[in-house]
């Protein structure tokens, strides 16, 4: 469908289509490198999200981008980095499956602390835009508010693979709709109005931002830079993007980093069924380390 016209006098040509070997050698590199599953259902979607690509480098041939993203050195590494961040999907918000939430306030954080835990360390697995590791920080500023003297202090860290949304995370400035399910109390408590009224955004208060920590983690690595001395893991809406025996592979990878009694939660639609994981069910889609 390649196009061209001319507009203001320049001329504007549109990217070409993907090919169906063209999809297979991207799609392939994707399963391998970053765990998603990439039927030929996604061809359409890949193409579109691609196109950005190619119009941002000029480019209206996808064998050129696929020549010029698998050459190697350093400017192949850096459009691999912004490949993965337009095919990945990055849908949260704020107490998104507020279940998880409460389950850790009312079981997980009694329970850690009943067991001598007092200084949790919490990790945010697939963070994206930022909205989970700061409503697991509003979580925490609340339980220490309302329990004086039961934790000592606690820490978040959130990892993805996509650069786009971790840069999103760290700025930590969200439309004002995003927050409109949360109740005015925590509003005025967390978050900053933004004082250009026209703007509508709101912006994380830093005593809660500073107790996040970001860093772009690849679940596919062999190993993760992260100490093995995690209370609360969340990695939630991720693995379902990927085929079973790499899903039994993260969360063992994962596990590995919670301490004993430490605990798990997945996303609404995840399942450890039939893997062999040190895991306990204690509510749906949560669980605990044997
Ligand atoms: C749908 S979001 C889920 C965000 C949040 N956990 C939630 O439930 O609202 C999935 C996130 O996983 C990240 N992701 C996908 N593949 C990944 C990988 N191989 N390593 C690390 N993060 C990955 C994506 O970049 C995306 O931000």
């Amino acid at each position: 469908m390649s196009e061209s016209n001319k507009n203001s006098g320049k001329l504007i040509v549109s990217p070409s289509e993907l090919s169906e070997d063209q999809f297979n050698q991207i799609a392939d590199f994707i399963q391998t490198n970053v765990g998603i599953k990439m039927p030929e259902q996604k061809r359409v979607m890949v193409q579109s999200r691609l196109q950005a690509r190619l119009k941002a480098l000029e480019m209206t041939d996808f064998n050129d981008y696929i020549n010029y993203v698998f050459a190697g050195g350093p400017q192949s590494e850096e459009e691999i980095a912004l490949m993965i961040n337009v095919l990945t999907t990055n849908l949260t918000n704020f107490f998104r499956e507020k279940q998880h939430f409460d389950y850790m306030v009312q079981n997980a954080i009694p329970e850690l602390i009943a067991a001598g835990h007092t200084n949790l360390e919490l990790w945010s697995a697939g963070c994206s835009s930022g909205e989970e590791p700061y409503t697991l920080s509003v979580v925490m500023q609340e339980y220490l508010r309302n329990n004086p003297g039961k934790l000592s202090d606690y820490s978040i860290l959130a990892t993805d693979i996509s650069s786009r949304v971790l840069e999103k995370a760290m700025n930590a400035v969200y439309p004002m709709e995003s927050v409109a399910d949360i109740s005015l109390d925590l509003k005025k408590k967390y978050f900053l109005k933004s004082k250009d009224k026209e703007a509508a955004l709101v912006r994380i208060k830093p005593e809660l931002r500073n107790k996040v920590s970001f860093q772009r983690l690849n679940f596919m690595d062999s190993s993760y830079p992260v100490p093995n001395t995690k209370h609360i893991i969340f990695c939630r809406n991720v693995l379902i993007y990927f085929d079973k025996p790499t899903q039994e592979a993260v969360i063992r990878k994962l596990v590995s980093h919670l301490v004993p009694g430490g605990y798990l939660f997945l996303g609404h639609s995840e399942t450890i069924f039939g893997m062999d994981l040190p895991l306990k069910t204690v509510a749906p889609t949560s669980f605990k380390k044997i």
